[in-house]
């Protein structure tokens, strides 16, 4: 998945959260009390425990968090609900046990991972209320494949089922049904079947989708081949016109198809466009994904997509390219002239709406200063070595970095023959579309002279020192500022600008 879609993962999960805190009780503390069933994890206990136990729930935190300390309470409260069932849930405090975490990868707080025994263990996707946490884990406690042999109890089964069901019915890829059921658990049901009725009706050995309300499955067709089940997989078991929430954002970012999304106003306004999409979504099946997303809750997302949040609105997001295709926000949306922006879509007619502030006339330091439209043209520049920072306006880390980053841009420039060579620029990746895996603010990327399809990203320190010898030891140049004499005389700057940078930095702190 690319990064940039995970930032927007983050702030949908943000807005997520926002409405989840707002029901959140007045108690609450991150680390559970030592009179819940909560096992608090070391490094020298995590592997023991967790290898003795076939079921955890891992938690890994740290006490000043405000999404642990919301989640504390719940975790408990579902830790002894569980403890019976031999489910475990067990906490990790990041702040003490900081080489454990890292060893798992932990990015933010809190991240939660079921482990079945010690190697591979799944990311929670399940919610964070007790109640939740206890439904979930017990079907990760439930055998994947469910083997049903009454027609009734197979029908029964899927008309219950609130998202996809995936029957084979025979066993002649055991295998590979186990394999696609564990990879799905979480999202769908599998049933396992030699019912006469269901073979008679759909053939022997067949993988079938059944979807919510609707009557007939769809019938794999394809080959064995496990890929291509998968990616088979992606694309039926979605409704034709889904809901975008917290629970399905996830495996629309993975699909890689492109996602169409009309954010509505009310159910009443979802319902009247629901038949001309489902009609487009049905031509388009496999090329595009199409989603609602309730604007009341998550309207703020439509600044992700490059949009007013205006609604209704419609939008189309090129996952793997992340280009983002709006119709105009002229009010000529409707359920008549949607169908010709697919069409126009589809034959390539329709020009991204690109983020970006606006290209800048003059440089105000020895940093250049890069936007959204200028962007891979300064990077793929062949005959220099481009180092872009990528920052947040409010990132801390950023500001501290800013007077170094200006005095190696400084020091670049006073040297013709480093100048000629090396360009020292940066991005504010918050207000410009880029297409760049960003992680973390700020993300240093060298891209090199004649090979910028290999950039490097920095993970040195990020003094001048360091920030040098990246750049002599990456860049195709080689070329070492130190031994380089300066021999152009730098340009002061004018007293107003430096004056009015000094205003900006005020007001950055308040
Ligand atoms: C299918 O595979 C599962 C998991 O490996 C196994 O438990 C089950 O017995 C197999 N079923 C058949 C019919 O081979
Ligand atoms: C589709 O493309 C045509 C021709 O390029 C253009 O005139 C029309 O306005 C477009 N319609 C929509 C809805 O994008």
């Amino acid at each position: 998945m690319r990064l940039l879609s995970a930032l927007n993962l983050k702030t949908l999960s943000s807005l997520l959260a926002i409405v989840s805190l707002t029901n959140a009780a007045a108690e609450e503390d991150a680390i559970a009390s030592p009179d819940s069933a909560v096992v608090k994890l070391t490094q020298e206990t995590f592997s023991k425990y967790i290898n003795e136990n076939p079921l955890v729930l891992a938690e890994f935190f740290a006490p000043w968090c405000g999404h642990c300390k919301a989640l504390g309470p719940n975790f408990a409260k579902a830790a002894d609900i569980l403890d019976s069932k031999n489910i475990q849930l067990a906490q990790i405090d990041c702040t003490e046990e900081q080489e454990l975490c890292q060893e798992h990868g932990i990015r933010g707080y809190p991240t939660l991972k079921v482990f079945r025994g010690e190697s591979d263990p799944s990311d929670y996707e399940g919610p964070r209320s007790a109640d939740g946490i206890v439904d979930y884990m017990i079907k990760q406690s439930l055998p994947p494949v469910s083997l049903l042999e009454e027609t009734s109890d197979i029908d029964d089964f899927i008309s219950e089922a609130s998202a996809a069901v995936i029957v084979e019915t025979g066993s002649k890829q055991n295998e590979t049904f186990y394999k696609l059921s564990a990879l799905h658990r979480d999202e769908f049901s599998f049933v396992q079947t030699s019912n006469k009725d269901y073979t008679k009706k759909y053939g022997k050995d067949k993988f079938l989708v059944f979807l919510p309300d609707t009557k007939d499955p769809v019938i794999y067709k394809g080959d064995e081949s496990y890929e291509n089940l998968v990616d088979w997989l992606s694309v039926e078991t979605k409704p034709l016109f889904g809901e975008l929430d917290g629970s399905t954002y996830q495996s629309y970012m993975t699909s890689n198809l492109p996602l169409a999304y009309l954010f509505y106003n009310t159910p009443e306004e979802r319902e009247e466009w629901k038949s001309t999409i489902e009609k487009i979504a049905k031509e388009q099946r496999g090329k595009i994904n199409f989603v609602g997303l309730d604007a009341s809750k998550y309207g703020r997302h439509a600044e992700n997509l490059n949009m007013d949040q205006d609604f209704p609105l419609f939008v189309i997001h090129d996952i793997s390219s992340n280009k983002k295709f709006g119709f105009p926000q002229d009010n000529s949306l409707s359920i008549k002239t949607l169908p010709k922006f697919i069409q126009n879509y589809s034959s390539g007619k329709l020009e991204p709406k690109v983020k970006s502030e606006e290209i800048p006339t003059k440089q105000e330091t020895s940093v250049l200063k890069i936007v959204g439209k200028t962007h891979d043209q300064i990077v793929k520049d062949e005959t220099k070595d481009v180092l872009v920072k990528y920052y947040a306006p409010w990132c801390g880390h950023c500001k501290r970095l800013a007077p170094i980053y200006e005095e190696l841009a400084d020091k670049f420039q006073s040297s013709s023959e480093a100048k000629d060579k090396v360009i020292i620029a940066n991005v504010d990746a918050t207000l410009n579309d880029v297409d760049v895996d960003i992680s973390g603010y700020p993300t240093l990327i060298l891209y090199p002279a004649n090979d910028k399809s290999n950039p490097i990203v920095h993970q040195g320190g990020r003094d001048l020192e360091s920030l040098a010898s990246f750049i002599k030891e990456s860049g195709s140049f080689k070329v070492d500022i130190d031994s380089l004499e300066a021999d152009v005389i730098p340009v002061k700057e004018s007293e107003e600008t430096a004056a009015s940078k000094e205003t900006d930095i005020t007001h950055d702190e308040l």
